[in-house]
């Protein structure tokens, strides 16, 4: 079941995500009383090693489409939380998942809905990651696929795709250039499953399970405060979502103070900061592309959530993501792509001024992996070269 965000009109599970009544956004809505009669800690301790042990909190009916992502690697960091000053940095690494990003979380939601949905044809637009993922997912079903993506960016992440046999168009401008092309092709296509447009509403729960894992792997408890990488703010109203999901049904009690990270210049931080309105980003410089959108479609929830809980948001220069991707690798031996990097010197940031006590317990969530952004890296080190043993002991 389906319910508009705006006028709360409920609608049968369809391919769509706007209401047809207001043109307000659409969600997926639960009969909480009756998972809850399903769920309990051992259930969910028993089940698969992936984000599809917590199945009874998903919108699917029938076999997930499963390439193992989720409940990947949770760790507590000290090397880097002695560094920062805080002793209980828990570092969430969605960098080992199938296709290497969080992407798979939220794909195999909704390459399960299109099945369901008996579609024929998968897309999306994407800042890349989302393109990997999508791809990878496309070839395990069967269905081809069309991804649009913006001019300019890292052929590396394109590559990922293409190796699965998706079809790759290039559409000049930006990312929300790209996503409008994919938009009219999803309307008049109704038959084509746009993970991130038509099923949006069943693909964003996916980023659900983040909340729940953490929450799992600290004993059944939520952390004070949470740190997220935002691009659409999508990701970080998720797991929001996620955490409100367990108070409903008693697996925690507390929602965490959420902080969210941009690259510099960045709209949500913007408006979080100057407690204004959201304005759209026109043109950006960042290297960070896979946070790089101007207009976020989920950015006005995203800074509600964050001024609610009395979270704070933070925009690193291109440099400090470069340096924090440089101290995460080099004190806990992660290699995080740049939007772990955003969120590592955004925590730096938000500890420097003071938002965050020593001891309390914190989930800084890593969305990528670092290959797909090692292009950045070339410049930051330098190889010896040696023809002798003599010349090795010289140095
Ligand atoms: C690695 C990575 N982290 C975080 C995000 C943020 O996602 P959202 O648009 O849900 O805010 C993205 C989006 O593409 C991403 O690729
Ligand atoms: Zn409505």
């Amino acid at each position: 079941m389906l319910r508009c965000m705006i006028c709360k009109k409920e609608i049968e599970d369809l391919p769509s995500y706007i209401c047809p009544r207001c043109f307000g956004p659409l969600e997926v809505v639960y009969d909480w009383e009756q998972i809850k009669e399903r769920v309990s800690r051992e259930k969910i301790e028993r089940g698969v090693e992936s984000m599809w042990r917590y199945k009874d909190f998903l919108p699917v009916n029938r076999e997930p489409v499963d390439l193992g992502a989720g409940f990947t690697r949770f760790i507590h960091a000290k090397n880097l939380g002695e560094i920062l000053g805080l002793k209980n940095l828990y570092l969430l690494d969605d960098s080992t998942n199938p296709t290497y990003s969080f992407k798979d979380r939220v794909v195999s939601v909704a390459v399960t809905k299109a099945l369901e949905f008996k579609m024929r044809a998968l897309g999306c637009a994407s800042t890349g990651n989302l393109a990997g993922s999508l791809a990878a997912h496309a070839a395990k079903v069967k269905l081809p696929t069309y991804i649009f993506v913006p001019a300019g960016i890292e052929k590396t992440k394109i590559v990922q795709a293409a190796v699965h046999g998706a079809n790759i168009i290039e559409v000049e401008g930006s990312y929300d250039d790209a996503n409008r092309i994919a938009m009219e092709m999803a309307e008049n296509n109704p038959d084509w499953g746009f993970v991130n447009i038509n099923l949006r509403p069943y693909y964003v729960e996916g980023s659900k399970t983040l909340a729940y894992e953490a929450v799992e792997r600290l004993d059944w408890r939520s952390p004070d405060q949470v740190i997220l990488p935002m691009a659409s703010g999508a990701l970080l109203t998720s797991v929001y979502k996620g955490f409100q999901d367990f108070i409903k049904v008693g697996l925690t009690d507390t929602i965490p103070i959420f902080n969210g990270a941009q690259p510099e210049g960045f709209p949500i931080v913007r408006a979080v900061r100057e407690k204004a309105e959201i304005k759209p980003l026109k043109e950006s410089q960042t290297i960070v592309h896979s946070l790089a959108i101007g207009n976020p479609a989920n950015g006005f929830t995203a800074k509600d959530i964050i001024e609610e809980t009395r979270g704070y948001a933070e925009d690193p220069s291109d440099r400090e993501v470069v340096d924090s991707v440089l101290l995460l690798a080099k004190t806990e031996g992660i290699f995080t792509e740049l939007a772990g990097g955003t969120v590592i010197a955004a925590l730096k940031r938000l500890v420097e001024a003071g938002r965050i006590d020593r001891s309390e317990v914190i989930v800084a969530y890593l969305t990528g992996n670092g290959l797909k952004t090692a292009d950045v890296f070339l410049n930051e080190f330098s190889v010896r070269k040696v023809s002798k043993y003599e010349e090795v002991i010289a140095w």
